[in-house]
């Protein structure tokens, strides 16, 4: 019946158990003497609770994943999968159809239409697109989804990260899933090559590390990519910094202050980069620097470079510093890099130093003054024999501004610092902090409360901001007690 596309002599699916496994019981616990220390603790939260299912919904979602398991499998036996490369979507997706209808009717099974139409899909993602990661990647309230091998994927969804009911089958379907991302866009991830780094079809980063190197399964982090990135004034609205700070960074951007977005992973350097773009005039020619092109700029006069990581020959680099030292003969006024993280820091500071005025990148660092230092390290690491002094000297007069994201520990990102870099003191660079997030408690359900808040400290580009126009009342430096 499904001509065209199956394989000769192949057997049909083995039938599956129609009732869920029933729940195991949970080990039963004994009860723990509490010491006096032990009750001043918190307690400790709860061990990844193991799933048991509880009601109709758990044991219908078990049994559709296993009557899935099964058809994956015949299809997979059964489809000629070197045909379906050339077979139009209508054709595959009724050939799909009705194989599924076919193993089903032998298995008598029955299932709604709702489930039915569900499962179609699921095989057709399985067979074109990229599996179990293919509703995922669908979903927009999803912004990232980590694979801790093929039983357990983590998503992101407003901050929070949660375990999905999306399992792969088993570490050979999930590799199948990797291969099949990381061939499309040329490259190979194997034993001997174990980790890869690439950009998806829609603009979604991806990482994946595999055995041996990943212990217990392949690992895979996606950060996908957000049609519409967040903007200033969603950021405000979601409470990422204030209306206040978005003024003074507004003047900041527009005058031309060199910044640097520091922050910690995935704490949103380059949603914030992005932003602080958008403050850019549309007459300045702005050239972009990135390892995975995220950021999407407004303006009319942008030009766009992609670094590239050797082949799997190890020929064919061009590194971040490649495109910055080429970046610097096209005329650019303003370079913006998404993430400096190494050699190209060099690049970086003298361009901040000799007239590409009001600049931008993010580097990984915890606070403002591990920012400085991370800088500092980054220039040794690339080999250049400088005194620290006069490293620290091209750094405190390249960098003018030091904006610090965060992503807090009930999940919200925040910028927790705006702090100027205002000269040398000595040996050590002097900063002043003009803007931060003062957090005062916790709710009960462990939501951080806080405001952010002038320091009381006036910035020390004032007169800069007054002379291109932002004159900025000096009312928004002010501390705000807490209410
Ligand atoms: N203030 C915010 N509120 C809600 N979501 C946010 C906020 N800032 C960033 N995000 C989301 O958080 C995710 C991570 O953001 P982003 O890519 O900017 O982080 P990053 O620090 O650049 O990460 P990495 O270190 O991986 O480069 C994105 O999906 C982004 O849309
Ligand atoms: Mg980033």
């Amino acid at each position: 019946m499904f001509s065209r596309y199956k394989k000769s002599g192949t057997g049909g699916a083995k039938p599956v158990d129609q009732e869920a496994e029933a729940p195991k019981e949970a080990a039963s616990t004994k009860p723990v003497e509490e010491t006096p220390n032990q009750s001043l603790r918190r307690p400790a939260p709860a061990v990844a609770a193991k799933a048991v299912p509880q009601d109709k919904e758990r044991k219908r979602k078990e049994r559709m994943a296993e009557i899935k398991l099964d058809l994956h499998r015949s299809l997979l036996d059964n489809l000629n999968l070197s045909a379906l490369d050339t077979a139009t979507e209508a054709d595959l997706r009724a050939e799909i159809s009705s194989i599924a209808g076919e193993v089903l009717e032998e298995q008598s099974i029955v299932l709604n239409r709702e489930d039915r139409a569900t499962l179609t899909q699921e095989l057709y993602d399985e067979v074109r697109g990229l599996g179990p990661l293919e509703t995922l990647l669908k979903d927009d309230t999803v912004n990232d989804i980590l694979v801790n091998g093929p039983q357990q994927i983590f998503v992101e969804r407003a901050g929070k990260l949660e375990l999905s009911d999306i399992t792969f089958k088993d570490e050979k379907h999930l590799l199948r899933i990797i291969d099949k991302i990381v061939s499309a866009v040329g490259r190979r991830v194997d034993e001997s090559n174990p980790y890869v780094d690439a950009r998806l079809q829609d603009g979604s980063r991806f990482n994946a590390m595999v055995p041996p190197i990943a212990v217990d399964g392949s690992l895979v982090s996606i950060r996908k990519f957000k049609k519409d990135k967040l903007g200033i004034d969603d950021l405000v609205k979601f409470g990422a910094f204030s209306e206040e700070m978005a003024a003074y960074l507004q003047a900041a951007v527009a005058t031309r202050l060199n910044v640097i977005v520091s922050g910690g992973t995935g704490s949103g350097k380059t949603t914030t980069l992005n932003a602080l773009s958008s403050f850019i005039d549309n007459s300045e020619r702005i050239l972009t620097i990135e390892d995975t092109a995220e950021l999407q700029l407004q303006q009319i006069h942008v030009g766009r470079m992609e670094s590239r990581p050797p082949n799997v020959e190890g020929k064919g680099e061009v590194s971040p510093r490649d495109c910055l030292k080429n970046a610097l003969r096209m005329r650019p006024d303003r370079i913006i890099v998404g993430e400096t993280r190494g050699e190209e820091v060099i690049d970086m500071l003298q361009a901040m130093n000799t007239g590409h005025d009001g600049s931008m990148t993010t580097i990984h660092a915890n606070n403002p003054r591990d920012g400085i230092s991370r800088l500092e390290n980054m220039v040794a690491m690339a080999g250049i024999e400088m005194p620290l002094k006069a490293v620290r000297s091209q750094i405190s007069s390249a960098v003018n501004l030091m904006v610090q994201a965060s992503r807090l520990q009930d999940g919200s990102r925040r910028m927790t610092s705006i702090t100027e870099i205002t000269g040398m003191e000595g040996d050590v660079i002097s900063m002043q902090e003009i803007f931060r997030f003062q957090r005062v408690g916790l709710t009960s359900d462990n939501k951080i409360i806080g405001h952010f808040t002038g320091t009381g400290v006036r910035s020390n580009f004032t007169e800069r901001f007054r002379l291109w126009g932002y004159d900025l009342p000096p009312s928004i430096f002010e501390p705000i007690a807490a209410e």
